[in-house]
């Protein structure tokens, strides 16, 4: 056989993929219990899906930003739009993840089908869902966080009313209050978004520590969430008056379009239950409905939010930092605007368990294939969690934290999300190809068309949005430029090294077992 190439070498190399069997394997090996039912499934994915999206992005969903239109009371339409298009990768994400049922999500599904340097890829633009996310919601905490204070009239007044650049990032705080007096250390202006880097920081204590502790807080703050979105949805439907409907679509399709690309970002998290595959019970039935029931019940409670909201109250006094808690204070339910800044906060402080936690796991399992650093691998001998790299990856988030607004926040996210959707289309149809005979307790019906629906869904609202909301547009490919580089500058010799070293390691063995059998001789 001829020897390939340099060339042939290093398109190979990116191109090497894990076969499947290689991370059930590692699964196998942990054997972790099969106990998760479809309701336990659904309640996970509801945990990750309803956060700042419908408590706070729906604000300028609707009304539009500098860069970009809102939808106007379509965003009802928008948010049927975004339901459909998540249909399609939901379903490749429940065939994927009973077919491969192990944690790790799409980082690994793209391991197994396009090979190393596309899973480093997704790898890093999953840290924009998560990482770059988690900023998003731990901004739009706060918001809420000052609702609640502002709910109480004897708080002290720096609680109601904080210096601006105590709760807000650097961008936001001189550009919400130009005048705002920023205090200057060694000549820096300083601005913290303080209550974001304060649930950010608790939150890693607690994956520190181990998430089984918070299994059941979470369900407790799902259940107070949905309680006080069914709550908003009953008692505001009393404040509706049709004539804040119209107009209906102020900025026509476009409007309807930017509103689901900004709306996407309630959907995202869904995909937290794949990661779960591992655990549940009787995969092939459950995690398909799993998925979909979420989707569903999160619709429709999205769908009747938008529709209340719109109707009770006209379109321009929407708040953008605390839209929901903000309707319910004008129409004067000051005690109820209170309560839904608890469930506010229940809300997002759930979806950033997630969300961490999944940045911690993603990264972990990139460490472990020797993407990263091997102390990064390092597990904390009493809690055995991943500490490196959750201290690490907080870190980095607070840096964050400290200069992205929650907006670009949000929309970058958005991008890396539609983007990890995409690419778990095309492995679907990839994996039907080169493994057909590969048992798949699910299978997406009417591929390869449903997956292709997926794709074109997905990339369609992704290309719109590119065109408008600039600073986001600009940043995304920043971001798949910095990866790229990181890979070729760390990762890519790190496996080639690895694989020496496994080879070594092998040849050693067998010169080892042939020393034996031939002195046993
Ligand atoms: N879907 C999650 C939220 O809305 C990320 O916060």
């Amino acid at each position: 056989m001829q020897t390939p190439g340099v060339l042939e070498k290093f398109v190979l190399n990116l191109l090497k993929k894990k076969n499947p069997d290689e991370f059930l394997e590692q699964s196998a090996a942990c054997g972790l219990k099969k106990t998760l039912n479809a309701f336990d499934l659904i309640i996970l994915g509801i945990s990750a899906i309803i956060g700042a999206g419908i408590f706070v992005m729906i604000g300028s969903a609707v009304i539009g930003t500098t860069e970009r239109v809102g939808a106007g009371p379509a965003l009802v339409i928008s948010i049927i739009l975004v339901a459909i298009a998540c249909i399609f990768p939901a379903l490749c994400y429940a065939e994927f993840a009973s077919m491969i049922p192990v944690s790790g999500s799409a980082y690994i599904y793209t391991y197994a089908t396009m090979g190393e340097f596309a899973a480093w890829m997704m790898g890093w633009v999953l840290m924009l869902e998560y990482a770059i996310g988690t900023i998003a919601v731990a901004s739009s905490w706060t918001g809420y966080l000052i609702k609640l204070f502002e709910g109480f009239p004897f708080l002290p007044e720096c609680l109601k009313n904080p210096p601006v650049w105590l709760v807000n990032d650097y961008q936001t705080a001189l550009a919400s209050n130009p005048d705002a007096v920023v205090p200057h250390f060694l000549g820096i202006p300083v601005c913290v978004n303080l209550p974001a880097m304060f649930i950010i920081t608790v939150i890693a204590l607690i994956l520190l520590k181990g998430i089984q502790e918070s299994a059941n807080f979470a369900k407790i703050m799902v259940f107070v969430k949905v309680a006080v979105i069914s709550l908003f949805i009953i008692v505001g439907a009393f404040y509706v008056k049709p004539e804040n409907w119209v107009p209906f679509a102020p900025s026509g399709i476009k409007g309807i379009l930017m509103g689901a690309f900004a709306i996407f970002y309630a959907y995202i998290g869904f995909d937290a239950i794949s990661t779960a595959a591992e655990e549940t019970k009787n995969p092939q039935k459950n995690l398909p409905i799993g998925l979909i029931g979420s989707l569903i019940i999160c619709s429709v409670i999205y769908a009747l939010v938008t529709i209340v909201l719109t109707g009770m109250m006209p379109m321009n006094s929407i708040d953008l930092k605390a839209p929901i808690a903000h309707a319910m204070a004008f129409v004067g339910q000051d005690w109820f605007a209170g309560a839904i800044a608890i469930g506010a906060l229940a809300g997002l402080t759930s979806v950033l368990l997630v969300l961490q936690f999944g940045t911690t796991r993603i990264l972990y399992a990139m460490a472990r294939d020797g993407f990263l650093p091997p102390v990064m691998k390092k597990v904390h001998p009493k809690f055995l969690t991943p500490w490196v790299i959750t201290v690490l990856s907080t870190v980095l988030i607070l840096i964050g934290s400290l200069f992205i607004n929650m907006q670009v926040a949000a929309e970058l996210a958005i991008f890396g999300t539609f983007t990890s959707f995409v690419i778990v289309c095309i492995g679907i149809l990839l994996l039907r190809k080169t493994e057909p005979d590969r048992p798949r307790p699910f299978k997406v019906p009417f591929c390869p068309w449903f997956p292709i629906i997926g794709i074109i869904f997905c990339s369609g609202l992704m290309f719109v949005a590119l065109r408008e909301v600039k600073t986001s547009a600009m940043l995304f490919p920043l971001w798949l430029i910095i990866g790229i580089g990181i890979y070729f500058m760390y990762g890519y010799q790190s496996n080639r090294k690895n694989e020496k070293l496994k080879l070594q390691h092998l040849s050693e063995n067998n010169s080892e077992s042939n020393h034996l059998s031939e002195s046993v001789k």
